[in-house]
């Protein structure tokens, strides 16, 4: 030991009774040991670790990986505006004025005058009274729930929902039970037996779901928020541009009052093209968000770039509707085809998110790997993100695929899916 680590030991009893190992270090954790379980077991069936694979280029309708172009299916820039000119000028726009970060809270010293813009144009176009953005949707949820309801509540999420409203459940400490996916009977039953114990009941939703592509019964969820005196919050993340002529959401598909939705919540990174999140609504629960809600009080402001961006995206969303009405052609081709091929999606309909179920983890992530081969990008959806036989193929679909792009690629999962049954060779 040389004197300076005799000295250390001799001041300091953490060194001397040093605990072992064993004790704090995180290679020991369990939940470490079951995830380095799971990684390796891609090596042990020599299948190339599908994660973390960087692409070259914009990722729009078509990638670039190690240099080779592909098709792209797994990206959600659904209205192909993240690589577009006009939106692409606004953020350098943005940056040229006010920098490439906003350098503090909204609250103290971080506003500039295109946050305000972006909230006002999202109420605007969503029919909110008004709208609080953050830096990202993830946060926008955990920090909205979190921050709104408490011990003395109750929060129904379908049993799909969303990971940022579960961890938002948790931050509130309010009681959360799940409803069985899009089953407003049991939801019914559930408000039933549990609304009268609880001071406030919000009945938490998405207007798209994310890995199946299907729509909840919005007009049913309102009766039912109304008939049990409950809020209702629906996610937009994945029906923002997507749902509705207009491309204004669920709410549009179906026609109901905006009003009706207590909490309005959608991405920024999606069909806007940006990065961040928002919660439109009333001007009460947006005013207490801004002024109280940690995810927002005590965080920088969303980028120059990013707002810029948005706003842009935003913009050419409302004058071109023609945008919306290509995807939702583009997508309903998909499903089409794929149904006729004879595969198995789910429960998508109506939508841009198409999962091709293979009820395998290991065989969904073959079937990419030979999809690569055949310049398709594709991802899986694997265990534990969800069941081992509900393990998939996710494809989005977007606006700038072509139906030729969709064709062959449709075709072609098919052949490659019935070959691996067959146990043949790539
Ligand atoms: C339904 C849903 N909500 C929230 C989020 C989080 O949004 P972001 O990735 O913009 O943080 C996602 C992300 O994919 C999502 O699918």
């Amino acid at each position: 030991m040389n004197q300076l680590a005799k000295f250390v030991s001799s001041i300091c009893p953490a060194t001397q009774n040093e605990a072992p190992p064993r004790k704090y270090g995180f290679r020991f954790d369990q939940r470490y040991n079951a995830f380095n379980e799971r990684k390796n077991a891609f090596a042990r069936l020599g299948i190339a670790d599908p994660f973390f694979v960087p692409h070259d280029g914009v990722n729009n309708s078509t990638t670039k990986v190690d240099g080779r172009e592909f098709i792209n299916f797994a990206s959600y820039n659904y209205l192909g505006l993240s690589g577009n000119k006009r939106v692409e000028a606004a953020a350098k726009a943005a940056i040229d004025r006010y920098g490439t970060s906003v350098s503090a809270s909204r609250v103290v010293s971080g506003e500039i005058p295109l946050h305000r813009e972006l909230e006002l144009a999202l109420a605007n176009f969503l029919g909110a009274e008004d709208s609080v953005l953050y830096v990202g949707g993830h946060a926008a949820n955990v920090s909205t729930i979190g921050h709104l309801f408490g011990q003395n509540d109750l929060i129904l999420c379908d049993a799909l929902i969303h990971n940022s409203i579960v961890e938002g459940c948790k931050l509130s400490g309010a009681r959360r039970l799940s409803f069985r996916h899009n089953d407003l009977s049991h939801l019914e039953k559930l408000l039933q037996k549990h609304r009268p114990h609880f001071e406030r009941v919000l009945i938490a939703i998405e207007g798209v779901y994310s890995m199946d592509g299907d729509i909840p019964d919005l007009p049913h969820l309102i009766d039912l928020k109304k008939k049990y005196d409950a809020a209702l919050m629906v996610d937009e993340a994945h029906s923002l541009g997507v749902l509705g002529s207009s491309g204004r959401g669920v709410g549009e598909h179906f026609g109901v009052d905006p009003r009706d939705v207590d909490i309005w919540m959608g991405t920024l990174s999606k069909s806007l093209a940006s990065c961040g999140g928002y919660i439109a609504g009333s001007r009460e629960i947006i005013e207490f968000l801004k002024y109280t809600s940690p995810g927002f009080v005590f965080s920088v402001g969303m980028t120059p770039a990013n707002v810029g961006a948005a706003l842009a995206a935003l913009k050419l969303l409302e004058e071109q509707p023609r945008l919306v009405e290509t995807l939702q052609q583009r997508a309903a081709l998909f499903l089409e085809s794929a149904k006729s091929k004879g595969l198995d999606t789910g429960s998508s309909g109506g939508t841009p998110i198409v999962p091709v179920v293979i009820g395998d983890s290991a065989l969904a992530v073959q079937l990419t790997q030979r999809l690569l081969l055949r310049g398709i990008s594709v991802h899986p959806i694997i265990y534990p993100a969800v069941e081992n036989h509900a393990a998939r193929l996710r494809f989005f679909i977007a606006a700038d695929h072509s139906e030729e792009q969709i064709s062959y690629s449709v075709a072609t999962t098919a052949e490659e899916y019935d070959r691996l049954r067959a146990g043949g060779r790539a």
